[in-house]
């Protein structure tokens, strides 16, 4: 069957993964993919693919409701994978407000915009709003996040993103949208900006700069490859029951300062340097406020019903990105450029 479908945040870490999926699995469906190119947003991450026949970037912001009405006029995307957000913790403490007019007032236009294009006829049709664990808040040392944990988001950034998802649900119920949303954890791999803790410590490894790690390093997060939450998505989106909500994650627990040591033996290796060289960069710095201590998420209901689950162990993984990072430093010199140091300065100037 032909599809025409828009994939919003396309040019970011896990929205250019998705692209690629779709574009090569999919040659009978047209891909568009909308991007206001933030500075998360990198063209360079699919270049690979930008001459497909199946594949269109329009360059645009979710916020702007005229243009985003003129596109879906234009185009008549029968469905939506909706990935343009701000996503950066430490950066909605900062500046909140991007985070709800990108995160809220964007989806509720892509929302709007969808709706009053189909009206009513949802036939063959679907809003997939790809959201994060975090909207449940945090767990203590016991215990996982299932579909049915309340939402008791703790950062700017997991409360817009939980917005976000109550709005979706709000359309579903109220207009009759075919809906779904997978809340998954986080993501590591390759084209992810050295902002996130993973890229972030390998760019500083590779520059012998300090690890800096929040508070006493204890927290846990369930850390997933970017390329298994892609191929989840393209499950869900196929296979995925209307109304219903999927968590993904990584059956993949890791206490940060595990994961940094980890790392930081792995970079040695890969460096050729002495082992325990980067792990002398380790650097404890104030801690994130609200930092939430735990996320640790019960995939099981995707595994049990539609047989997904993680391809690659987390050191592989984790191998796989690091050689990817060694191998393109032109990327990451690309994107460490101007505002990123800037930002860099700034939140870790004490
Ligand atoms: P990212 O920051 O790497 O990419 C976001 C993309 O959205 C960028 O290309 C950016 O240019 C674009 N964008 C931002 N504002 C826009 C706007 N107003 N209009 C159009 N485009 C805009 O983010 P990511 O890590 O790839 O996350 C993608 C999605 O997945 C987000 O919705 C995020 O909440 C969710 N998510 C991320 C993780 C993770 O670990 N990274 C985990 C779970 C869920
Ligand atoms: P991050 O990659 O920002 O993802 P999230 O906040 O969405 O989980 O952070 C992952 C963990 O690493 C989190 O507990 C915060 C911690 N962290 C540091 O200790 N130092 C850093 O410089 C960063 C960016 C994160």
């Amino acid at each position: 069957m032909n599809k025409t479908i828009l994939i919003t945040g396309g040019a970011g870490f896990i929205g250019s993964h998705v692209v690629r999926l779709f574009v090569n699995s999919y040659p009978n469906y047209h891909i568009f993919n909308l991007d206001a190119l933030t500075y998360a947003g990198n063209l360079e991450n699919l270049s690979d693919i930008e001459n497909k026949p199946n594949y269109t970037f329009i360059k645009g912001d979710i916020n702007s409701d005229e243009f985003v009405i003129s596109i879906f006029k234009k185009h008549k995307f029968d469905s939506v994978i909706h990935l343009a957000a701000e996503s950066h913790v430490d950066r909605s403490i900062e500046a909140p407000l991007a985070f709800v007019k990108t995160n809220v007032i964007g989806t509720m236009t892509l929302l709007n915009a969808f709706k009053n294009t189909w009206k009513g006829n949802f036939n063959n049709k679907l809003f997939y709003h790809v959201s994060t664990d975090e909207v449940y808040g945090t767990l203590g040392k016991k215990g996982l996040f299932t579909e049915t944990t309340p939402y008791s988001p703790n950062s700017p950034y997991s409360a817009s993103k939980a917005s976000s998802d109550h709005f979706v649900r709000a359309y579903g119920e109220t207009y009759n949208m075919p809906y779904v949303i997978t809340n998954c954890s986080n993501n590591y791999g390759q084209n992810q900006f050295p902002e996130k803790l993973i890229p972030l410590f390998i760019n500083n490894i590779i520059n012998n700069k300090p690890l800096p790690v929040y508070g006493d390093g204890n927290y846990t997060r369930d850390w997933l490859y970017v390329k298994d939450h892609a191929v989840a998505i393209d499950l869900v989106f196929h296979k995925g029951k209307n109304s219903e909500t999927y968590n993904i994650g990584g059956f993949n627990e890791w206490k940060n300062i595990d994961l940094i040591k980890l790392l930081c033996k792995q970079m040695d290796i890969e460096l050729n340097r002495p082992t325990g060289s980067s792990e002398e960069l380790i650097t404890y710095v104030k801690d994130r406020p609200g930092h939430d201590l735990r996320y640790a998420i019960d995939a099981s209901k995707i595994k049990n019903e539609l047989g997904w689950t993680p391809s690659v162990t987390f050191e592989e993984g984790l191998k796989k990105t690091i050689n990817w990072y060694l191998n393109n430093k032109e990327w990451l010199n690309n994107v460490t450029s101007g505002a990123y140091q800037s930002y860099y300065k700034k939140q870790y100037s004490n």
